[in-house]
């Protein structure tokens, strides 16, 4: 009788035992989507290229109201630097003023959790500002591989000259609460300084001036540019005639996507 109990007790306690490992793996370990699974999934993964102001946020912008989520690196690290977080602190001059990328993995460690719980949820995701190195880019594929979702990803280069990204820039207002893009020319909002959307104030961008925009665009040619040369040649890598109005642009990828 006693061994009996003894034995029983000694099932349960190895049964907790396998319970508790297999929630500790579950908690380390986000789960994988099989490819059976995937098939059915509707995860797709848009991803924008283009120098700055090439209208990256604006056609972002317009794929929000498409049911996609939008991950802007850019706007997610003056984020940082408005909240003070030891991020935006440390990194305050790369973020203000665009002279130069943040270091290697400091991007991968905020956007990679975002991405792969965008993968678990099967959320359309559009990606603005990553990557701009091709280590980034190989990163990118490394994790779109790992998760089997590689071929749910479309590269779309924003093909615009400096000259009028350079206009773009200087007359560009941003609603800090909504990240919605307008221009003072091209894009007004429909009351002068306030956004359409949750009628906060509209501001300028720190980096959006002549002295900032030169280095913005050195950085962008000698790191992006290498970025759109490595998709040329290994990806199926979409074009849109960035010069063109904004309701042009949307129509050439609406027609893409
Ligand atoms: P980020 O904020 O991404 O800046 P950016 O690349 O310079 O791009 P922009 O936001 O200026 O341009 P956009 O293409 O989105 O143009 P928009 O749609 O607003 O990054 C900021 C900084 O963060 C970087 O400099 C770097 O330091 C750091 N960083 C970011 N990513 C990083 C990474 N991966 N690794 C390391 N560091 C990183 O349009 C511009 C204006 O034009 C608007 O006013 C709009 O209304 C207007 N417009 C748009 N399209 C048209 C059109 N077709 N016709 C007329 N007007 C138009
Ligand atoms: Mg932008």
């Amino acid at each position: 009788m006693m061994f009996t109990r003894f034995k029983i007790n000694y099932f349960l306690i190895l049964i907790c035992f396998f319970l508790c490992q297999d929630l500790a793996n579950a908690a380390v370990q986000p789960p994988q989507i099989t490819p059976e699974q995937f098939t059915q999934t509707e995860f797709k993964l848009i991803v924008f290229l283009g120098r700055p102001g090439a209208g990256k946020g604006t056609l972002a912008q317009h794929l929000i109201s498409r049911g996609y989520k939008h991950i802007s690196v850019g706007d997610l690290l003056r984020e940082e630097l408005r909240q003070n977080s030891a991020l935006g602190l440390k990194y305050r001059k790369y973020i203000e003023t665009g002279h130069s990328l943040l270091p290697p993995n400091v991007v991968e460690s905020i956007i990679f959790k975002k991405i792969v719980s965008s993968i678990h949820s099967q959320d359309k995701l559009v990606l603005d500002g990553f990557p701009r190195t091709i280590s980034q880019a190989q990163a990118l594929e490394t994790l779109l591989k790992k998760n089997q979702v590689d071929h749910a990803v479309r590269y779309i280069y924003i093909k615009t000259s400096e000259k009028n990204a350079k206009a773009r820039v200087l007359g560009r207002q941003v609603c800090t609460n909504c990240h919605a893009v307008y221009h003072i020319k091209f894009c007004p909002p429909v009351s002068s300084g306030i956004c359409n959307h949750c009628k906060n104030k509209l501001i300028q961008r720190s980096s959006d001036n002549e002295r900032d925009i030169l280095k913005r665009m050195d950085v962008y040619n000698t790191s992006v540019h290498g970025v759109i040369q490595y998709y040329k040649k290994s990806r199926n890598l979409l074009e849109i005639n960035g010069n063109k109005t904004i309701a042009h642009c949307i129509n050439s990828l609406d027609r893409r996507v």
